[in-house]
């Protein structure tokens, strides 16, 4: 065995995690949910949680056969819950492609929704014994100390260094798999921690002090490097929030578009907000042409006299950062028909609208103002 892994055993032996309900067990449905389980939660809520689980659903083929409704009702306050979506869809797949039983290898594994490389190995080590290495952010963080991998975690190259270096240290014998596996986690997890490593204090000697490069040339905090992340772009639009006594005016978004499909404000194009800088208010013809549909123009046109500047709402999605506009105004009128895409909307009705979420908290205070609910 490398000394490496041999070192880490012995730790865990005395200062790892031992005891949790997921662990001694090789039923690899058992070690699936707790892995998926503990991706984002913190044990002390995992510990409550996983026997709740494994109650309600206690075989890939019942969690397979129940209603995603379900599933998300029992995963409910544990947050991120595509992890609920993928573990029923997984469970699915299990089920049909593989007779109900997950397989040893870590890369069908892999192929299986919601298990990345990562959760793979540890599947494969925990349940299998297999010799899969195991690399989440913890690890990635122990390897970049201990061989000092100077560049950015991110970086593909640094990224391929850390897996072979995670593959090289793997213990021979594939039966010290499941306490290796388990060893790294917890190491990483309460010792070589992001800010206050064990080898930064004064009560705890870190057994790998002599040979973890980034300590010996005194890089612990510096490692592992982040990559600097660029920020997301910013662009702003303009929306019309038209109100005709107690009806709005709401548009269908196109399918294809962020948000699609919902029923939204009638909004203009994105601008990319270094374009826009200098230029002054847009004109109510203007705000009309950007955000109507050409054939609509005309007939708002004579029933709204003016557009008053709102508030601004700024979103922030994954990769984009939006500044919403608002244009308030009253309409005259709200009887003709528009179309399919546009109509008149009473407040009393939102709630049977699928409504983008900040335009869905916008709508919210006027209804509430008015004494409406948007559950409705
Ligand atoms: N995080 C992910 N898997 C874990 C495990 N098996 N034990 C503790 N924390 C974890």
């Amino acid at each position: 065995m490398s000394t490496f892994a041999k070192k880490l055993i012995a730790w865990h032996s005395v200062s790892g995690r031992s005891g949790l309900p997921w662990q001694g067990n090789r039923d690899p449905y058992a070690v699936w949910v707790s892995e998926i389980m503990l991706q984002q939660t913190q044990v002390a809520t995992v510990l409550e949680r996983y026997p709740r689980f494994m109650k309600r659903f206690p075989t890939v083929k019942k969690l397979a056969a129940a209603d995603i409704d379900e599933v998300l009702a029992e995963w409910a306050g544990l947050g991120y819950y595509s992890r609920a979506r993928n573990l029923h869809a997984c469970a699915k797949q299990v089920m049909q492609e593989f007779s109900g039983k997950f397989p040893n290898d870590p890369i069908l594994l892999e192929q299986l929704k919601g298990i990345g490389r990562s959760t793979a190995g540890a599947i494969a080590a925990f349940a299998f014994h297999e010799r899969a290495p195991i690399l989440d952010a913890n690890v990635k963080r122990i390897l970049a100390r201990l061989f000092a991998v100077d560049g950015a975690i991110q970086d593909k190259v640094v990224n391929d260094r850390l897996w072979q270096l995670a593959n090289d240290l793997l213990p021979n014998q594939p039966e010290n798999m499941p306490v290796y596996t388990q060893a790294l986690m917890d190491f990483g997890a309460t010792w070589c921690t992001a800010r206050k490593p064990v080898c930064m204090g004064v009560e705890k000697k870190c057994p790998f002090a002599k040979e973890c490069q980034a300590n010996l040339s005194d890089q612990v905090l510096t490692l592992p490097k982040k990559m600097i992340k660029a920020k997301s772009p910013e662009f702003d639009c303009d929306m019309l929030l038209v109100r005709s006594g107690n009806f709005v005016l709401l548009q269908k978004r196109p399918s294809k578009a962020i948000w699609g499909g919902l029923w939204s404000l009638p909004e203009s194009g994105w601008r990319s907000k270094t374009e826009q800088a200098c230029k002054g208010p847009p004109t109510l013809k203007e705000l009309l042409t950007n955000t109507l549909p050409r054939e609509n123009i005309a007939g708002l046109a004579k029933s709204i006299k003016e557009l008053k500047q709102g508030n601004q709402i700024k979103h922030i999605f994954t990769h984009r950062r939006l500044w919403m506009q608002i244009w308030e105004g009253r309409s005259a009128k709200t009887i003709e028909f528009l179309g399919e895409d546009l109509k008149w909307v009473p407040l009393g009705q939102l709630g049977r609208y699928g409504l983008p979420q900040p335009i869905k908290i916008l709508l919210q205070g006027l209804s509430l103002a008015r004494g409406d609910d948007l559950k409705n």
